[in-house]
């Protein structure tokens, strides 16, 4: 049987959703454990299915994993393998951070190459010259970089910013012998929760910098990892508030922390939402006139583009026409002709994506295409008219926890179809 997502035109939502801990966070945590000398548990862990891909994949390591309901323990003291293998990470290109942790332990490993993925090529070169330049003789060798030497400290320059390559730089740093000083670090949320993650651990690392950081590595002893509460995902907040924006409803989100949005409530603002914004929780309000928009995507602290795809949706019910920069990825408007094929009107040119609004949009089959853009499709679907189906629905559930659950808690119309393959 073939499974897809119905979602029923739902004109008005209502309610508070809470909101699960960062998928973005939970990886790189998961994958400091291999430099844990102490069985780690982290709570707040999303039951996603990139989360569950990372406990297999440390498991084939040899790692103790057990995850349940919200919390997930990992004991690494018996770690056997240094070989992450293509079965797993083809699935999940995050799965690379596993690779400056197991050089930084044992001095050698292989880890598959993560293939491209449809938003982009997204390569690890920054990856590989940073560990290169920390002493590491790395080779491409049948589609794995096969790793190996002792890490020594090094002053590291970020070409771009990356969000994994800066985590998987700062993982191996914590475990060189001497000194790294690291330039043009990302500096998202995830990255900052990892950094006091390892500060907590005993490490001797210091933000010197609005994106500069300096690390002593412990020269390759183990270090006691804390048990850590992940902090609120804000691209699933973010997403949910867009729910309430797109049917012009008025909805809360709970458990966030609202600083780590400041970008996004920005362009809600802009677009003529009223939000109201409380220690941990955040309301979105009705516009009179949903405004068109200008966004960029960057780097944090600037808009990020794992919120494009759902602003782009909002945005064809604008009056006017908003335009969308995506600059971090090459690929990454594969919605718009999905959002075409609901009765958007969206070209585009290059980088940027124009769209005309405001359009009616009618229920239709479209396809998710990666994670962000399947929650595009979603927000869609609840205001367009009758039914929308959205197929390769495995996208959505990499990235969020009881999505269908959350949504039907705050009116949204939706359930799982299948049907027998063509
Ligand atoms: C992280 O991916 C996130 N994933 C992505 O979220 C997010 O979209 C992205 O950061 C940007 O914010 C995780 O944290 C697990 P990058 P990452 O390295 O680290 C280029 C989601 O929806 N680059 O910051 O892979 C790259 O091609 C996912 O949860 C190189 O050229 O992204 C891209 O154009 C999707 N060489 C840009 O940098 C490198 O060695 C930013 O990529 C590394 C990156």
């Amino acid at each position: 049987m073939y499974k897809y997502l119905k979602v029923y035109h739902s004109p008005k939502l209502a309610g508070e959703v809470p909101i699960s801990g960062a998928k973005n966070s939970a990886l790189p945590l998961m994958a400091v454990t291999i430099l844990s000398n102490r069985p780690v548990k982290l709570t707040n862990l999303p039951g996603v299915a990139d989360v569950k891909t990372m406990g297999r994949l440390l498991e084939n390591l040899g790692a103790g994993v057990e995850i349940g309901e919200g919390y997930g323990i990992f004991d690494t003291s018996s770690l056997t393998g240094t070989t992450a293998v293509y079965e797993i990470v083809k699935t999940m290109r995050a799965s690379i951070l596993v690779l400056g942790p197991l050089l930084g332990r044992f001095g050698n490993c292989r880890v598959s190459l993560p293939g491209g993925c449809a938003i982009g090529a997204r390569p690890v070169n920054l990856h590989i010259k940073a560990l290169q330049q920390m002493g590491a003789d790395i080779k491409i060798e049948q589609g794995y970089i096969c790793a190996e030497g002792r890490l020594k400290g090094a002053e590291l320059f970020f070409d771009q910013i990356t969000v994994t390559g800066s985590e998987n730089i700062i993982m191996a740093a914590a475990m060189a012998k001497g000194k790294s000083r690291i330039l043009n670090v990302a500096q998202e949320p995830e990255v900052l929760q990892l950094c006091n993650t390892l500060k907590e651990a005993g490490v001797d690392i210091q933000r010197v910098g609005e994106r500069e950081w300096e690390i002593v590595g412990t020269d390759g002893e183990l270090i006691p990892i804390p048990d850590t509460h992940i902090i609120p995902d804000r691209i699933e907040a973010g997403t949910y508030l867009a729910a309430g924006a797109i049917t012009n409803s008025q909805l809360s989100v709970v458990d966030v922390i609202p600083g780590d949005l400041e970008p996004v409530l920005a362009k809600f603002r802009e677009m003529g939402y009223r939000l109201e914004v409380e220690k941990d929780k955040i309301t979105i309000y009705p516009a009179q006139t949903i405004q068109p928009v200008q966004i960029v995507t960057a780097p944090h602290p600037e808009f990020p583009t794992d919120m494009q795809a759902q602003f782009m949706a909002i945005a064809t019910q604008a009056d006017g026409v908003s335009l969308i920069e995506e600059r971090l990825f090459e690929n990454r408007f594969m919605h718009v002709q999905e959002l075409n094929r609901l009765g958007a009107n969206i070209v585009i040119r290059g980088k940027v994506a124009s769209v005309y609004g405001p359009t009616p949009l009618v229920g239709a089959d479209v396809m998710a295409t990666d994670l962000r853009a399947s929650s595009a499709l979603v927000l869609a679907g609840l205001i367009a008219k009758g039914e929308t189906r959205v197929h390769r629905i495995y996208h959505l559930f990499r990235g969020y926890e009881k999505l269908i659950e959350k949504f039907r808690n705050i009116g949204a119309k939706m359930e799982i179809g299948e049907e027998p393959r063509p």
